[in-house]
């Protein structure tokens, strides 16, 4: 340590002579105070408007000014860029598809560049300095506080930011319009109408909708339910190319497929889902379809909801995978004790009294989906969920 950083601390002005005194001799005055010996204060450019000091601030401008131009793409692109569902086979679908990579690119690369400008800035402007501080504990009183708030403003001059108005302007462009992009992710959700589509707006109906399929005579075709086999669409539609209905086997669900207390999950298949391979991976995908396909012991003692009395069909049932507490996937099927599982909160639902919560803190049951076996002997649905899946919302009823 330096004989300078051991010297005794400062003598504590009056109240009048801190009144006369400059912020800079302030600022000398709160190290002092502090114990702080500033050995060494270099400026980076001692001669100030030199073509190296114009550079290095114009360089650090184009950081914030790059991270300006990000944050108004994303903007752009929140407000623009198509964002209602398209299905795979639908036109538009790539386009849908790059909506979340595009607006979270957007706005990654506009606070990363804001960072990088930010850093740039202090490598770049900000003095080399060398200070030695003796550590002393305790409450600061008065005149540290008022000594400290001058040497931040000091602080603030040797950045010589005061005079580097194309800095200045970079920096607030860049903070202004990643201000309005916050603004805009903030109000996205009131400019936006989720319920465009009234009785079919995304949040009432699910994949499981008949109407979501091809017609047939009065009605539309079957809805299976389906098991996720691993098979990429590609070779499903393959295989039934080649085999016919034979290599569907494995994918649509029978009730011997389960045994007694065990459970299985499954998602919505329709024969002509096999005209689009992708239609086929993407349904696997869909946040709101997953089903626990459940097979009660033989002679449990169940309690049926009212109005779904007819839900289920013998020993199955089906309820919604998406916990009605915060939307995790309730994966966990507890066969001795039929209770069903949410690992995120612990919410567990029971399977014989229509997936009741009964512990945690999800307050709704898990809703059912109501199947039946076709003449073919497969697990059909007779419908769409009678309740929305997953969370609460403002406007759910039930
Ligand atoms: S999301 Fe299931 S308990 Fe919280």
């Amino acid at each position: 340590m330096s004989s300078e950083a051991s010297q005794s601390p400062a003598r504590r002005p009056t109240e009048a002579e801190m009144e006369e005194m400059t912020p800079d001799q302030l600022a000398t005055l709160a190290a002092e105070l502090d114990d702080v010996v500033v050995v060494q204060n270099l400026p980076k450019f001692s001669v100030p408007g030199t073509r190296a000091e114009k550079r290095a601030e114009r360089s650090v401008a184009a950081w914030f000014l790059l991270s300006g131009l990000f944050a108004a793409l994303f903007v752009v692109a929140f407000i623009a860029w198509p964002h209602e569902y398209v299905a795979p086979s639908e036109p538009g679908y790539q386009m849908y598809a790059l909506y979340t990579p595009v607006i979270g690119a957007t706005f990654g690369l506009s606070v990363l560049l804001l960072g990088i400008g930010v850093v740039a800035y202090v490598k770049k402007f900000f003095p080399d300095e060398l200070s030695i501080q003796q550590r002393h504990d305790g409450r600061s009183d008065d005149v540290d506080r008022r000594t400290v708030l001058a040497q931040l403003a000091k602080a603030g001059q040797d950045t010589t930011i005061a005079r580097r108005g194309m800095i200045k302007r970079s920096v607030g462009l860049a903070a202004g319009v990643f201000g309005l992009g916050a603004g805009v992710l903030a109000l996205g959700g009131l400019i936006r109408d989720p319920w465009k589509g009234g009785d079919k707006a995304a949040l009432w109906v699910t994949g499981w909708a008949p109407d979501h399929g091809a017609k047939v005579g009065n009605g539309f075709e079957p809805v299976y339910l389906r098991r996720d086999t691993g098979a990429l669409g590609e070779e499903i539609v393959e295989e039934f190319r080649a085999s016919g209905e034979r290599a569907l086997d494995g994918l649509r669900v029978r009730p011997e497929d389960l045994d007694a207390a065990s459970m299985e999950t499954v998602f919505p298949f329709r024969m002509s889902d096999l005209k689009d391979p992708k239609k086929l991976d993407h349904v696997l995908k869909e946040s709101d379809v997953p089903v626990m396909l459940i097979r009660l012991r033989p002679g449990e003692r169940v309690t049926l909801r009212s109005g779904q009395e007819d839900f289920h069909y013998g020993d199955y049932f089906a309820f919604s995978k998406v916990c009605t507490h915060l939307g995790c996937p309730t994966s966990l099927y507890e066969a001795q004790t039929n209770r069903i599982l949410c690992p995120c909160h612990q919410s567990q639902f029971l399977a014989t009294e229509y997936a009741k919560p009964i512990f945690g803190p999800a307050t709704r049951s898990l809703p059912e989906l109501p199947i039946t076996v076709d003449d073919e002997g497969y697990f059909v649905a007779r419908g769409d969920f009678n309740e929305a899946v997953g969370p609460g919302f403002w406007e759910r009823k039930s």
